[in-house]
């Protein structure tokens, strides 16, 4: 990562193939898709060029869809009259964004290597990302996302049904070093809570985020560089000048004992490549949680199963 901003978030829409190559590996598609990473990492540039806010609603679709089962491409799947999915869950309902950049990818890869690319790969392009999921057949609107409203106990619980710990909460949470929430998402933070500096919460209630109406305004998640992603957001945290009431819970005492992840907010607002080095196996991680040989398959077109 190294402070190289949202641009480093990338999109790796790979492909399948044999049942028998059953491990993710960042070698997967060297043989069969060599313009692969070249391909995902210009479409995602020229996205980020023209709107910089997109590197982090990419970043925040691929936590999205790695929660909801598996990294396995189901939020990107349409709805139809038959069919409910990921799309219109709370969560991502008129907020997760971004889903025409990876068709373009897509297609983009799909030129170059024949149809061979899936929808699920997707990472970051300073380290080493692991390739190799498959996509996932169908998806289901419980998407097990936890909502900023969540305490310390509940963020815990979510992330450990997936495998994740305190420590890769903490990390992951710094994600919101870049990209903007809405109104509705921070209001009650601003408006009916105690743990947030005075001042930012009144600035807020003056500016953007109205009592009633603005629901969708937008506010920057980190106040000094929504576009580039450092450590200030753990700054933010120790200042409790953050829009997330579930952000705050990470510092300073929310409803349960914090000194887990109080420590680890104070190392990371210290040391910014330690939280770089951190985020970047923390992704690893989440990416990991994938679908892989003969499992799902590969999709031709992301919005739908074959
Ligand atoms: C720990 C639990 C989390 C909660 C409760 C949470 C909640 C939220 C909410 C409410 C928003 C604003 C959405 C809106 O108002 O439209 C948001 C934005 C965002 N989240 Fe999270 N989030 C969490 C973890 C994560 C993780 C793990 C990542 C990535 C690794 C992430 C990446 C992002 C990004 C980049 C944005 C800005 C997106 C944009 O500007 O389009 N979040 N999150």
């Amino acid at each position: 990562m190294e402070r190289r901003g949202t641009a480093a978030v990338v999109l790796l829409a790979v492909a399948a193939l044999a049942a028998a190559e059953a491990q993710l590996s960042p070698a997967f598609y060297d043989a069969i898709c060599p313009a692969l990473q070249p391909t995902v990492r210009r479409g995602m540039a020229q996205a980020v060029q023209k709107e910089p806010r997109m590197g982090a609603s990419i970043l925040r679709l691929f936590f999205h869809d790695c929660f909801a089962n598996s990294s396995d491409g189901s939020i990107l799947l349409d709805d139809t009259p038959s069919f409910t999915g990921e799309k219109s869950a709370g969560p991502n309902a008129n907020s997760v964004r971004g889903y025409e950049i990876i068709d373009g990818i897509k297609a983009q890869v799909d030129a170059s290597c024949n149809a061979t690319v899936s929808c699920a790969d997707l990472g970051g392009p300073n380290w080493t990302v692991q390739l190799g999921r498959r996509d996932a057949l169908t998806a289901s609107p419980n998407v097990n996302l936890p909502s900023p409203l969540s305490s310390l106990p509940a963020l815990l619980s979510s992330f450990r049904a997936k495998g994740l710990d305190a420590r890769d909460l903490t990390t992951l949470s710094g994600a919101h070093t870049v990209g903007f929430a809405r109104c509705s998402s921070f209001r009650a933070h601003v408006y009916n809570d105690t743990a947030v500096d005075s001042t930012f919460a009144a600035q807020l209630r003056a500016g953007v985020c109205p009592w009633t109406g603005g629901d969708g305004n937008l506010a920057p998640l980190e106040l000094q560089g929504p576009n580039k992603f450092d450590n200030k957001f753990f700054r933010d945290l120790i200042a409790r000048r953050v829009l997330l009431r579930s952000d705050q819970e990470l510092f300073g005492g929310g409803a349960a004992s914090s000194s887990t992840t109080d420590g680890i907010v104070r190392a990371y607002a210290a040391n910014a490549s330690l939280f770089a080095d951190d985020f970047a196996a923390a992704m690893v991680k989440l990416g990991n949680l994938a679908l892989t040989g003969s499992n799902g398959e590969i999709r031709l077109n992301c919005r739908r199963a074959n």
